[in-house]
């Protein structure tokens, strides 16, 4: 299920500013060369995840779910000086592409890209974080953000993708993700230590702004 309909999703990019050539080609090639490409955040989202970050303008932001690294990219985007991005996947069969893209935007030495399960990763990080953007496995998105919300700073940031699940959330039965994500959002809704947006772009993106302890 679309959310929304095609052509005015074609407007809405049309009307946004475009992507970068390297964005672009990451784009093209991750749909020509790498499986599971509706993974990848896309234009439109890409813009709206460079623009939160830009108003932000954070010093550490952690991604759970790096894939082929265009998120990354376009969150890196809003970096303050001296700023650095972690991003954690699991799949190290990206690792050399990712690098690469990661090289090419002269990025490299800003983020900091991690192969790994993110459950075993994250605690082990001493950071503190402005913005985190929680986009893998969706079973685990309430053990993700239980792990990240004492570590995120007081307006700090916390998004996560795929919350409408192509409509899925709708459904009378459930089946194991779908439920996953129904419950992350239900418990989202009632920790006072965030105030939420859902916003209906693309699959969904919970928008969570920390705002006490
Ligand atoms: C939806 S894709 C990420 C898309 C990317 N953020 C973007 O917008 O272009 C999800 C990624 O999560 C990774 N993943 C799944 N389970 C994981 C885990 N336990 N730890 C770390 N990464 C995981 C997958 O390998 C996959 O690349």
């Amino acid at each position: 299920m679309d959310i929304i309909d095609k052509e005015l999703q074609a407007y809405a990019e049309k009307y946004t500013s475009e992507e970068s050539a390297l964005l672009k080609k990451i784009n093209r090639d991750t749909h020509a060369q790498v499986l599971q490409p509706r993974m990848l955040s896309g234009h439109l989202q890409g813009r709206v995840l460079s623009m939160i970050s830009s108003l932000l303008r954070p010093k550490v932001i952690l991604e759970i779910g790096t894939y082929t690294g265009y998120s990354a990219l376009c969150m890196a985007e809003g970096l303050r000086e001296n700023g650095k991005l972690i991003t954690i996947d699991i799949n190290e069969e990206l690792h050399d592409r990712v690098s690469e893209y990661f090289r090419e935007a002269n990025m490299h030495d800003r983020i900091d890209y991690r192969i790994g399960d993110a459950s075993v990763i994250i605690p082990r990080l001493q950071e503190r974080f402005d913005l985190v953007f929680i986009d893998a496995d969706k079973e685990n998105y309430a053990h993700y953000f239980d792990l990240v919300i004492d570590r995120v700073n007081l307006n700090g940031i916390i998004l996560a993708d795929n919350v409408l699940w192509s409509g899925k959330v709708l459904q009378n039965k459930p089946d194991k993700d779908t439920r996953a994500v129904v419950d992350f959002n239900e418990m989202v809704q009632r920790d006072n230590r965030v105030e939420n947006v859902l916003l209906p772009i693309r699959d969904g993106m919970m928008v969570m702004r920390k705002v006490s302890p």
